[in-house]
């Protein structure tokens, strides 16, 4: 009697283990996960450069330079807010070096300067990562922190005639041939950043921390990644590590907010290996080594840094990056400068919002509603509960459509309540079990006749696809024609207006 009981047991674990589809190769963490939902944020640069107008500093200036005549940080998050944009990633140290925060690293610190010197003296705060971060909580945006490994300051290569006998002039120890550790500098500054306290004491949270890759010099600096990636992991569990080659989120290859049609979260390099070049950061590689999805940082106007001479872009120029971008399965990260008052021009914030209202006019327009008739070519284990095709419909990227395992291809059909005019479609793959289709077609019908409308490669977190022209419709049938493991698809929306 045991023995059957064991038998039925052991029979039961068999069929449960079947019926879940199992993760495909590299599949993303939770932070990368999060991260992926959150698809569009703010740059911010702000520094020295902004009232040097300079791109990158020399480290030429006095913490005096810094001197915004109005700061007010909870007019960034409450701007980026209203764009719709869910987080921000603020310069704690640019190339120049400058600290932004209240540091013992370093005495090249806005706090040396008269700006700080004058606030804490009426005993307001003068640590703007702090005031950054406060804000973006008291307005409910995600905050994260950029501090650039290169650092012109310390760096041998880089003359600071300037500041030669000043208390701002510091050891030269950027680079493997100096005297002295600036990956032990870095880390100190990394450290303290990543513990940084909200002013009731708890820890502020991160959800990205920005280490550039760009270096303007010849001193050869070998970075320890690992360490840094340590610092972060234990103080920050949450936070997505942006490097150029990874880990958690790679480069796209260019800051134009634009990547190619195909795009996989998967790449087979890692921080300490050679650079691939932008193609390659833009394709990824399919079935790569480290889920390390891109993020494209794009900026408003020309420059990173506030400058006088510079204006935002078209409405219409930030709606093809978005769909360039987070169309493409792609996070966009918008560059978006202080000005010299320490706020955002009002005219940035215009342009912020009109695009807002004009992305919301086109998405805010679905036709596919979890009421409507869906069949597919077949359903896993025939369970239409768990697996079925209505589950692209329901609006939860949790649940999705599946195959047995040994499916690869197949076809799924959304009879329409009506004639539609269509003029983009919007996809998305249940990414947390991998990335694994690799071709499909998208066929408007009317009366059963069917016609191509979008003929794609990758897929992942999220494709939109703009038509060139409305199509008339009464059903739409996705085909899946190759796909590396069953394909799981989380959900079909079309876009458009009901005849
Ligand atoms: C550095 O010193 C030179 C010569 O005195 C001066 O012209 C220049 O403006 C200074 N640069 C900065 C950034 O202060
Ligand atoms: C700098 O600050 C850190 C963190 O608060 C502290 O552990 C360290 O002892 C300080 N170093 C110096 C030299 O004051
Ligand atoms: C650093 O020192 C090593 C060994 O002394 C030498 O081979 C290398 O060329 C030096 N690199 C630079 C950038 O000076
Ligand atoms: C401090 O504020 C944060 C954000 O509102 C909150 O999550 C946290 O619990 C607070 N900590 C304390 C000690 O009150
Ligand atoms: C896939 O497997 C199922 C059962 O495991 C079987 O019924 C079906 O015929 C197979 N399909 C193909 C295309 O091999
Ligand atoms: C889709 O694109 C592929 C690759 O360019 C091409 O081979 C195929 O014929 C296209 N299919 C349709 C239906 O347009
Ligand atoms: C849409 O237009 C683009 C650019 O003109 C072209 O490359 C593409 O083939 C067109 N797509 C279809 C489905 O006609």
């Amino acid at each position: 009697m045991l023995r059957l009981i064991n038998a039925v047991a052991w029979i039961a674990i068999i069929v449960t283990a079947q019926s879940t589809p199992q993760p495909y190769l590299r599949t993303p963490s939770s932070r990368q996960l999060a991260w992926h939902q959150l698809e569009y944020y703010a740059f911010v640069h702000f520094g020295p450069n902004t009232f040097t107008n300079e791109e990158w500093g020399r480290s030429q200036s006095t913490p005096d330079v810094f001197n915004p005549t109005a700061l007010d940080t909870d007019q960034w998050a409450k701007s980026f807010a209203d764009a719709g944009m869910a987080g921000m990633i603020l310069t704690a140290k640019h190339h120049d070096g400058m600290a932004l925060w209240d540091t013992n690293t370093t005495t090249y610190k806005i706090g040396d300067g008269k700006w700080a010197k004058d606030r804490i003296a009426a005993g307001l705060s003068a640590d703007v990562v702090r005031m950054a971060a406060a804000s973006a909580l008291k307005y409910d945006i995600n905050f994260g922190i950029y501090l650039s490994p290169w650092d012109i300051h310390r760096d041998p290569a880089m003359p600071k005639p300037n500041l030669t006998g000043t208390l701002y002039d510091e050891p030269q120890i950027f680079g493997d041939n100096t005297t002295g550790d600036y990956n032990d500098l870095y880390a100190r500054q990394l450290t303290e950043l990543v513990t940084l306290q909200y002013d009731n004491g708890s820890r502020i949270s991160l959800f990205e921390l920005w280490l550039d890759g760009a270096s303007g010099s010849d001193t050869v600096q070998t970075f320890d990644w690992a360490k840094f990636r340590d610092i972060i992991r234990e103080n920050q569990p949450g936070a997505v590590m942006w490097g150029h080659q990874g880990v958690d989120a790679r480069w796209v290859g260019n800051e134009d907010g634009y990547t190619v049609p195909t795009n996989w979260h998967t790449i087979s390099r890692t921080q300490d290996q050679t650079h691939y070049e932008g193609d390659k950061l833009q394709t990824g590689v399919r079935d790569g080594l480290y889920w390390t999805p891109a993020e494209s940082d794009a900026r408003i106007r020309d420059g990173w840094f506030w400058h006088a001479n510079e204006k935002p872009k078209s409405v219409n120029a930030l709606m093809q990056m978005y769909m360039e971008c987070v169309g493409r399965s792609v996070n966009l990260l918008l560059d978006v400068p202080p000005d010299t008052t320490g706020q955002i021009p009002e005219e940035d914030l215009e342009t912020l919002l009109q695009f807002r209202e004009q992305r919301d006019a086109f998405l805010k327009r679905p036709l596919l509603t979890p009421d409507l008739d869906v069949s597919a070519s077949s359903v896993r284990e025939g369970d239409s509960k768990q697996y079925g095709p209505a589950n692209v419909l329901d609006g939860r990227t949790e649940t999705y459509w599946a195959m047995n395992d040994n499916e690869t291809t197949g076809v799924l059909e959304i009879r329409l309540d009506g004639t539609y005019s269509i003029d983009a479609v919007i996809m998305q793959e249940q990414i947390a079990l991998g990335q694994r289709v690799g071709g499909y077609l998208i066929d408007a019908g009317v009366d059963g006749a069917y016609r191509t409308i979008v003929n794609g490669t990758s897929l992942g977190y999220k494709r939109i696809w703009i038509l060139n022209s409305s199509v008339e419709a009464n059903s739409l049938r996705l085909q899946i024609l190759q796909s590396n493991a069953t394909p799981l698809i989380s959900s079909v929306q079309a876009l458009g207006v009901k005849q």
